[in-house]
């Protein structure tokens, strides 16, 4: 179980919080956040770089909730942003615009005005075609704006394929071998000020080798444009380092660190990172209920009230996410397995397949681990199902941080114009009776 939650007598807390209590309170599904958590593993981290102090920037599409951001901002974290409104969140939770960097391989006009009216830190640009509609966007309010270029270092991330970004075939990124002449075009540019290079080459990475490879690359690339005489300052090394969800076994926040400091400690560059799940992930679990439990031919299926569109990883990605009761089994409970499904309809509503787990009752409460990144944000309404509220716990208080909408609130999104019913013409003979 990760740190922030554990069993005091017999029931699953966040921090001194009964999950039960919230449960009671808040509905179910819901997520919960250990702020604790959360601390502890930015201070972690950051204390891992010391006494370098790179400039941490929260990931904001890993946990976008403004409450989260208040806390990481507090922390001292700024924010990598991929559009207009996690810009807007980040500087309405308090985090500087000095603290912002804004990534993202399609960024709009808008989004591009956006980020230069508010005087972000740097915009990681991938493409040419971005770079001259940034500078064309910069000219025009006669400024001139922050570029770093992220570079694709053609390498493999070893981690699932959908969130793989550092490979030449996937679309992030500007060629390594295109690096040095985008720099150059970048420092012709009226409009573009480029500060150095950005780099991701994906999430959820458990080895570091594929991390030693791309910074290998992108170190050499900068000494190859400071010999061409182009100034590089500043590097942004990304995010991606994993975290264990089940069997996997990530490299420590100091072994990464020590990484970092080994292939760039000797250039001189104000560093940025772009640390997401990292921070959060095991810093949230998702609460849910038990509706029913159908034995099948052989199997056992337990239908929670929680579905693929409140946490979607495992159907995306086939993710694994730890499921534990809520309240402790009776000692000597025997596991067996079960499938552990929602309500929507689809076969991919799956959050567990054959998972060895303690007998399970309808009404009872469990938790899936190491929801705290990528949960709520890839929520939606499928199946007219209402958006999961989020809920954040320190010590023995606990607030909900985005409440359930209501129905009232699900329908109004909706607008039905007044022609609708001429939109369709009926046929003769249902005329009138319509
Ligand atoms: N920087 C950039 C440019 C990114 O694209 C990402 C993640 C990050 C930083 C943060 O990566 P992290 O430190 O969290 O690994 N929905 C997927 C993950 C998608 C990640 C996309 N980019 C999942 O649930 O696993």
């Amino acid at each position: 179980m990760p740190d922030g939650f554990r069993y005091q007598g017999g029931e699953l807390c966040a921090e001194g919080v009964r999950l039960a209590a919230v449960a009671a309170d808040v509905g179910t599904p819901f997520y919960i956040y250990s702020a604790a958590t959360i601390a502890a593993r930015y201070r972690r981290f950051a204390a891992a770089f010391a006494p370098a102090s790179p400039l941490i920037c929260f990931a904001v599409k890993a946990n976008s909730n403004l409450a989260v951001l208040r806390l990481l901002a507090r922390l001292g974290a700024g924010a990598d942003v991929v559009s207009e409104g996690e810009l807007r969140r980040a500087l309405a939770a308090g985090m500087p615009p000095e603290r912002i960097v804004f990534s993202g391989v399609g960024k709009t006009r808008a989004e591009l005005d956006a980020a230069l009216a508010a005087g972000i830190r740097q915009i990681n640009v991938e493409s040419i075609p971005e770079l001259r509609a940034l500078a064309a966007a910069a000219e025009a309010i006669g400024r001139a704006a922050p570029v770093a270029l992220r570079v694709n270092p053609d390498v493999d991330a070893l981690t699932h394929v959908k969130i793989a970004t550092g490979k030449r075939e996937n679309k992030f990124g500007i060629d390594l071998d295109d690096a040095a002449d985008a720099y150059r075009l970048a420092a012709d540019l009226p409009g573009i000020a480029p500060v150095g290079l950005a780099v991701h080459i994906g999430s959820q990475l458990v080895d570091l080798a594929p991390f030693r490879r791309a910074f290998g690359r992108v170190a050499e690339l900068i000494l190859e444009l400071r010999a061409g005489g182009l100034a590089v300052e500043r590097l942004d090394i990304g995010g991606g380092l994993g975290i264990r969800y089940h069997a996997e076994t990530p490299p420590a926040p100091e072994a990464y660190a020590a990484l970092v400091r080994e292939t760039f400690g000797a250039l001189g560059l104000e560093l940025a990172c772009e640390p997401g799940r990292v921070l959060c992930g095991p810093a949230g679990l998702l609460v849910a209920r038990v509706l029913y439990v159908k034995e099948g031919a052989g199997r056992r299926f337990v239908i929670l009230d929680a579905a693929m569109n409140d946490l979607l990883r495992p159907a995306l990605y086939d993710a694994w996410h730890d499921i534990v009761p809520v309240r402790l089994p009776a000692a000597g409970a025997v596991l067996s397995p079960a499938d552990v499904v929602g309500p929507v309809c689809e076969t991919g509503d799956t959050f567990a397949v054959a998972r060895d787990l303690p007998p399970l009752a309808a009404e009872d409460l469990v938790a899936l681990t190491n929801a705290g990144a990528y949960g709520a944000v890839m929520s939606s309404t499928y199946n007219s199902r209402l958006l999961v509220p989020e809920v954040l716990a320190a010590g023995d208080r606990f607030a909900v941080v985005r409440p359930r909408p209501s129905f009232e609130d699900l329908l109004k999104m909706d607008a039905v114009p007044e022609w609708i019913d001429d939109a369709v013409p009926l046929p003769r003979s249902a005329r009138g009776t319509a």
